[in-house]
């Protein structure tokens, strides 16, 4: 192994990471980035590698985008803050939010913003108890997310995500909040059951957790459109009319978590409409600026409005918010990011790329490491078996999923691997075909690599 640079060693002496193997980056170092442009990030050594990943699900427009830049400096020299608490407001935010409403392809009625997509989630949470209380039941505060859902990590959040490793040792989920099935046929469905049987079960599923429950005790159901860290899972096509039947039903709040899927990443503006949906909220994150600068927005039906406005007659005030809700300057970034998808097209342009990204993904489902290749629009997921035939998984504790994300870096390709021996696939919506040829050639080469080692190794 190379002797690490200063900057590494300065890193592991002061830099606590997320969602790292902390004991193993004392040995192996931080890959340090220094710059990017388009869909390239550049290490400190000037090393180019496609950023298969937009980062973490977020820069849609890739690096290097001047007009976002420029947005930016022109509202920080301007006004670079403002807060929207005890009746303050400025121009960006007002703007922005009515933005979000126009773009909405379901009634809303207002917009609140924040700065992340765990704080989008939380807020989702607050506000379904205080509607609740508003309208005086009480009782009905339980929320069902699902299996596998990642949904953040503040300590709602958290709750809500379904993944052991975000509950283990750090005592959640909190109460109140459950978690049912996960819409993955290839890993859930019984033997001989269809996508459409499978689908309707989960959804029987869930009308008996709420049955169970008490009705009266259930207020929300919260579900990503395509679920993202969870191991990229495309639900069946009849998983979501199913489950809205369902909330529908019990008067249940659904919520869909659209801070991966929003703005064009499965082809559509909104995740809910390629699976065939309408919430009664959205939470917004990640793209809303292109991560460009921290932003997150949780869309208000006019029935939860009214219910706040009541509430907080009653209180004296809506006693929630953040110091950064709707940032000027994050709010400005987000106004030329969404002027820029309207302008581009750009989930038109990503429904016209997703056949040759799913097509090359799907050719990879022939490898001999693949037990399912899974996506849809400009996001996919490898899943990584021992057997083919008998799905059979790897041992956890032989990492071969990380040692393929090694491959693909030395390849020149930035993915991520995900619990289970998934590698997941998000690069920048504005990547051409060529560079979609590109990362999918140097993703075979790093599977090639993981095969061999695989076989030195004895794994399988
Ligand atoms: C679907 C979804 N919801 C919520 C979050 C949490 O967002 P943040 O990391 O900004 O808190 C993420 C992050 O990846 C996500 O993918």
């Amino acid at each position: 192994m190379s002797p690490l640079s200063n900057l590494a060693v300065r890193d592991i002496e002061t830099v606590v990471h997320p969602y790292t193997q902390l004991a193993a980056l004392r040995e192996t170092g931080p890959l340090v980035l220094e710059r990017g442009e388009g869909v390239f990030v550049y290490d400190t050594e000037g090393k180019p590698y496609i950023e298969g990943m937009a980062g973490l699900w977020c820069t849609a427009l890739g690096y290097g985008n001047e007009e976002l830049v420029e947005a930016a400096s022109a509202q920080m020299r301007k006004l670079p803050f403002a807060h929207l608490f005890t009746g303050k407001s400025h121009d960006p935010a007002i703007e922005l939010a009515e933005r979000v409403k126009e773009l909405l392809p379901f009634p809303t009625s207002k917009v609140f913003f924040c700065s992340s997509g765990s704080e989008a989630n939380d807020t989702q949470i607050k506000l379904v108890w205080y509607m609740n209380n508003a309208l005086g039941r009480p009782d009905k505060k339980k929320i069902i997310s699902r299996l596998k859902a990642y949904h953040g990590v503040t300590i709602a959040a958290a709750s809500l995500t379904g993944l052991a490793n975000n509950h283990r040792d750090f005592d959640l989920p909190i109460a109140r909040i459950l978690h049912t099935g996960c819409p993955h046929s290839y890993r859930f469905a019984e033997p001989g059951e269809s996508e459409d049987d499978f689908a309707r079960r989960l959804a029987a599923e869930l009308e008996q957790l709420i049955i169970n429950e008490g009705p009266d005790t259930v207020a929300a159901f919260i579900a990503e459109p395509v679920m993202g860290a969870g191991g990229v899972i495309v639900p069946p096509a009849a998983y979501f009319p199913e489950i809205m039947k369902v909330c529908r039903k019990y008067d249940v709040y659904m919520i869909s978590d659209e801070v991966i899927c929003g703005f064009g990443r499965l082809g559509t503006m909104f995740g809910a409409s390629a699976l065939g949906y309408a919430p009664d909220s959205v939470s917004l994150a990640k793209a809303l600026t292109s991560a460009y600068l921290p932003l997150a927005a949780v869309s208000v039906p006019q029935r939860m409005y009214e219910a706040m406005l009541d509430e907080s007659r009653k209180i004296g005030m809506f006693g929630h918010g953040f110091t950064y809700s709707g940032h000027p300057v994050a709010a400005a970034v987000a106004l030329k990011a969404l002027e820029i998808y309207a302008r581009e097209r750009i989930a038109d342009k990503v429904a016209r790329k997703a056949p040759q990204f799913q097509g090359r993904l799907a050719a990879l489902g022939n490898h001999p490491l693949v037990g399912e290749a899974r996506g849809l629009g400009l996001v996919g997921g490898l899943e990584l078996v021992a057997d083919k035939v008998t799905k059979r998984s790897f041992d956890p504790k032989a990492a071969v999923a990380p040692q393929a994300v090694r491959f693909a870096q030395m390849e020149g390709l930035i993915v991520r691997f995900l619990a289970g021996d998934v590698i997941s696939l998000c690069p920048p919506l504005i990547i051409k075909p060529a560079e979609i040829d590109e990362l999918f050639d140097r993703l075979a080469r790093a599977l090639d690599r993981t095969l061999d080692w695989s076989s030195r190794e004895r794994l399988a």
